[in-house]
Order: C-alpha cells, then structure tokens, then sequence
C-alpha cells in the first residue's frame, strides 16, 4: 500500500482524481490532501478540496491550504474552464469539515520527514508552489520521498494556455524548474496522455448509469467540464487530466512513457512554462522524469467508474 499526499487546485478533474484515491483504500494511504492556487484562488480551493472529502464520505482525510500565489509570478487562474467556483457543474453542500491549521508546506515536510526514508508518494494536480516551498523549508524530504507524480507538461500536442505551456507548469514555471531539479524519482503526465482520455458521451453515461449521488455530482462537474473542451478541441468529450496521477499510481500498467530528461523554460518570451522534453535523447542532460505518452484509455474509464461506484466509504 501507498502512503500519498494529494497537492491539489480543484477543479473538477482533480475533484475526480481525490475521489478516485478515497475510494481505493486497499492501494494507497492518503495521508493528507494540501491544496494551492490554480485553476481558482485558495481560498476556493481549499473549500472545493473539502467538499470532495465529504462527498467522498472520508472525512478522516485532512485538508491543508498552502499558496495562495506562485513562488514570484502573479497568479494565473482558469475559471473559463472551471467556472467560477472551480467545481461548477454540481453544487456541493459547504464543507463543515474543518481546514488543517499547518501551512500546506510544513505539513508536507513534516510528514515526510516523520515518516520512513521512501515511503511517501506526492501526486500533484496542479501548480508546484506547495511542492517548491517545501522543498525549500526542508531540503532533505527531496531524498526522503518515494515518488512524485505530477500531471503537468505538454510534449508533442503542445500546450493548452499557450501554444507552448500546459496551464499547471505555466502557472508556476518557477516552482515546476525546482522540482524537476530536485532529484526526487518523478513521472510527469502531459496533455499528451490526458487528450487521449476523453470523457466521451458514452464514457459518461456509464458514470450516470451507476445511479448514486457520486457518480451523479461526477456526472455533472464532467458535463460541465467537457462543454468548453468540446468546443475548444472539437472532441467527444474533455480530457480528463488529474486522474491519470491516481491511476497510475492504481494501476500503472495503464500507461506506458520513457525516462526522459525534462527542463523548463521560465525565460522565454513566448514559451516560459514550457517542459522541454528530451525524447529523442539529444541532450546529454541527466534522465530526471519518466514521461507518459500513451494510455490505455478504456482501461481507465473502467477503472474510475468501477471504484467511483463504491462511493461513499464510511
Ligand atoms: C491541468 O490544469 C487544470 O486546469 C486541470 O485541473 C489540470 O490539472 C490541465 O492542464
Ligand atoms: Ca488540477
């Protein structure tokens, strides 16, 4: 079994990718859920986050906020995509679970440093300002941790905020430049791999057909979702990006990448945000990142909708 910390800026599909993770108790520990600015401010996303662990029915879960902007830019946020609340699409009721008191940060430190060498996994669903700052307050949890897995970057289908930059790297090109620097075992999933998962209209009618008030709220927030994808890319359905990092984490045979090196542009006038991936090995810059390129999408939806269905746990 995993122990993970979820880093989180729901958003519907990381509303997705938490649900998924809290119904999959037998595989991995959540050992706490930190969010940060992103697709909304924090102080929706700490909300929003709270909302899907009550939803979920596990409210042993913690919820921490952390940062409410990026390490030096101004904040970026994406409610054309989310609406917003960030979770438009169903109106959850407000959470009464109560907000950790510690920083994001210091409770990602503290876990990790408290707890044995290589047994804690971060996945990371939005922006990597939690992940830098904590990286910085302790540098030694960089030698500590398991795994990250971080949905972010855009490789060959290029970039969805600008024509180079997937929105959680471009949001915090900075933080994103640490953590891929920072040692830690890492597997980066790009828009290459999320655009090959849609949530398609027969996909989301198996989701309704389990008929309970889980499925029915993902339901709905992926109804919403998909409508400005749709439009944007002309597809059956959106792609359904934060889930990958729990999948994986679930069920990696799903997925198939190369350990690559990754860099980040944080300079370029048209492309900071940007991951520079090494595919084809031209550089003789250090293997840092495992980056995913393809995905057995069926195999995916199967694996959502199957555990989705068990919501709520008590
Ligand atoms: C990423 O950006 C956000 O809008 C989504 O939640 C996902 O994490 C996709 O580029
Ligand atoms: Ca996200």
């Amino acid at each position: 079994r995993r122990s993970i910390i979820i880093d989180t800026d729901p958003g519907q599909d990381d509303g997705v990718a938490i649900l998924l993770a809290l119904a999959s108790p037998e595989e991995l520990e959540v050992l706490g859920i930190t969010t940060v600015a992103g697709n909304v401010p924090l102080s929706l996303t700490q909300v929003n986050a709270r909302k899907i662990v009550e939803l979920s029915g596990r409210r042993d879960v913690p919820v921490f906020a952390g940062a409410d902007r990026p390490l030096v830019r101004p904040l970026v946020t994406a409610e054309y995509v989310h609406g917003r609340t960030g979770l438009d699409g169903c109106d959850l009721p407000e959470p009464t679970l109560a907000l950790g008191e510690k920083h994001a940060a210091d409770f990602i430190v503290e876990t990790v440093m408290g707890r044995p060498q290589g047994s804690v996994t971060l996945c990371v669903l939005g922006p990597a300002t939690n992940i830098a700052l904590a990286l910085a307050r302790e540098p030694r949890i960089a030698g500590r941790l398991r795994e990250i897995v971080w949905m972010a970057g855009a490789m060959s289908e290029g970039g969805n905020v600008t024509p180079a930059a997937e929105f959680n790297v471009y949001v915090d090109p900075e933080a994103a430049a640490k953590v891929v620097a920072a040692g830690v075992p890492l597997v980066m999933m790009p828009l290459d791999v999320t655009h090959l998962a849609l949530t398609t209209a027969a996909r989301l009618e198996r989701l309704r057909a389990l008929g309970t008030p889980v499925a029915m709220a993902v339901h709905a927030l992926l109804s919403f979702a998909k409508r400005f994808d749709e439009g944007k890319y002309g597809t059956d359905g959106g792609p359904l990006h934060d889930p990958t990092t729990v999948a994986y984490l679930l069920q990696p045979e799903l997925f198939q990448g190369r350990h690559v090196n990754v860099a980040i542009e944080t300079a370029g006038a048209l492309t900071a945000g940007m991951t520079v991936i090494d595919w084809w090995g031209v550089t003789d810059r250090p293997r840092n990142a495992t980056v995913m390129r393809g995905i057995d999408a069926d195999g995916y939806y199967d694996l959502i909708i199957e555990r989705l269905g068990r919501l709520p746990l008590a």
